[in-house]
């Protein structure tokens, strides 16, 4: 960590271009914020008290998503450019020595690798500011860069500004540079607003320190995708693709089967063990890590969960905020809605809803059932169509089921009630009272066969 260098991230504006009421910068990609894939750079290079961003629109909300990570703030109240954005931290900034990076919080895709060659290129030459560039078939939108007969940078040119031999020019400024903090802050103000977008432009600098004979340089990368400034959904989706992409790729280069990784999703932070493979139009989303020698069967959603090694999720399952153990058989159609925990070598069927239950070890639920607030004994069978009762339309109550317990088919069990070890419960039966280890409940009314009745029903005619 290099404690001469201070990075700052501009990210107060709307993103007018987006046509959201979200702040640009909170809108996600990859599974992160706009922002926190920009922080995650910032925070490769610089201790977090080091690093510091500018919020303005939903100041709040980004400042919260962030303020985890242990990094400074500055309020931009109103957004009047790039110029006036950085300059919200003056008093502060003005005191640290060494080098400022800038970074603007909707270019998410830029890598470690990148900012340690600006840092390199900026110390080797000895410059006012280094600007990262690049070339683009379409420069459209970008700030050009503007060269002397020499080829070294003499300005940057912001589109609406630009005279058409300006408009041709294809190597556009990325918005990530490094200044030399002490001459970027004896000169800042002079920064003004003439220009068409009457903005104060952090680009203007360029010009600002050509007139004092202080050189700025560029490096030029050679792979766009990486600068790629986010103003429109379209752009959204397009980093999207390339995160998930790169995501996917590690991840099968680690060990991990993905078939048609295309239609696959899974967000950054996500971990999958070795020999696992994962189904097409899966999402693996949020926190989830799931272990060795697994199946996410096809259209399969698994969020914020931990699954263990050599577990079968079967395809159309949807699994969230849960924890399932070694061995487990999930799905297909089941619905781990939020805070189970299924056991090791557990099943759990189609048409299965499970919400803030425990289902023990070897335990089965195999069909259409909906266990609530429940907890079940290892090796007990849940039959189908099982209902726990478990709101009574004011307050929740709890279910147990004990262990080796057989509940039969179609059984309403009305909580709070239990059911202890070895108990059988049978089919059909509604059970309002906690039935005893090794009892055989009855909860319902008992048959009667009338003979021959069918038959004169049928004559009647
Ligand atoms: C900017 C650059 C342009 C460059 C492009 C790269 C300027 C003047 N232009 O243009 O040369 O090619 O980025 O992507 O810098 N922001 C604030 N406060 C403000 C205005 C903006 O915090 O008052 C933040 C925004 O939240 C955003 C970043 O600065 O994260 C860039 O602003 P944006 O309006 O997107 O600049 P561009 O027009 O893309
Ligand atoms: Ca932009």
């Amino acid at each position: 960590m290099d404690s001469s260098l201070t990075v700052v991230i501009l990210a107060a504006g709307l993103g007018t271009r987006m046509k959201s009421k979200k702040a640009k910068v909170l809108h996600r990609a990859g599974g992160r914020t706009l922002v926190e894939h920009v922080m995650h750079s910032a925070l490769a290079l610089a201790p977090a008290e080091r690093i510091f961003v500018v919020t303005g629109h939903q100041a709040d909300r980004v400042e919260e998503t962030l303020r985890p990570l242990g990094v400074g703030f500055f309020r931009q109240t109103e957004q009047k450019g790039t110029g006036h954005a950085l300059r919200m931290g003056e008093e502060t900034l003005k005191r640290l020595p060494g080098r400022l990076i800038v970074l603007y919080g909707d270019t998410p895709l830029l890598s470690e690798s990148t900012l340690r060659a600006l840092l390199a290129r900026h110390e080797e030459s000895g410059a006012s500011a280094t600007v990262v560039t690049t070339r683009l078939d379409d420069p459209t939108g970008y700030g050009r860069i503007v060269v002397d007969q020499a080829g070294r940078i003499r300005a940057i040119v912001e589109q609406k500004a630009a005279t058409p031999e300006q408009l041709a020019i294809r190597e556009i400024n990325s918005g990530i540079y490094c200044f030399d903090a002490p001459r970027l802050w004896a000169h800042i103000g002079e920064i003004s607003t003439n220009n068409p977008a009457g903005e104060y432009y952090l680009t203007d600098m360029i010009e600002i320190f050509r007139r004092h004979s202080l050189d700025a340089v560029t490096l030029r990368v050679d792979d766009p995708s990486e600068l790629l400034g986010i103003n429109s959904r379209l752009e959204l989706a397009e980093v999207d693709r390339i995160l998930r992409d790169r995501k996917t790729r590690e991840l099968m280069l680690e060990g991990v089967t993905i078939e048609k990784p295309e239609t696959v999703t899974i967000d950054a932070r996500a971990r999958i063990g070795r020999d696992t493979t994962i189904g097409p139009f899966t999402q693996i989303l949020g926190s989830t890590v799931i272990g060795e020698d697994c199946t996410v069967g096809a259209c399969s959603i698994v969020s914020d969960s931990q699954i263990a090694d050599g577990v079968e999720i079967l395809p159309f399952t949807s699994i969230h905020a849960s924890t399932v153990e070694t061995g487990a058989h999930i799905g297909p159609y089941a619905r781990l809605r939020v805070d189970n925990h299924v056991e090791a070598g557990a099943h759990i069927g189609n048409f299965v809803e499970l919400k803030k239950t425990r289902l023990g070890a070897g335990a089965k639920a195999m069909h259409l059932a909906y266990l609530g607030d429940a907890e079940i004994g290892e090796k007990s069978n849940i039959g189908a169509g099982t209902i726990t009762c478990n709101y009574d339309g004011k307050k929740k109550s709890k279910t147990k089921i004990g262990k080796r317990v057989f509940v039969g088919s179609n059984s309403t069990l009305v909580a709070p009630v239990t059911l202890e070890d070895e108990s059988y419960v049978a089919a059909g039966s509604a059970i309002t009272h906690d039935v005893p280890s090794d009892a055989l409940a009855l909860g319902r009314s008992r048959q009667v066969n009338k003979d021959g009745y069918a038959k004169k029903l049928r004559d009647r005619g």
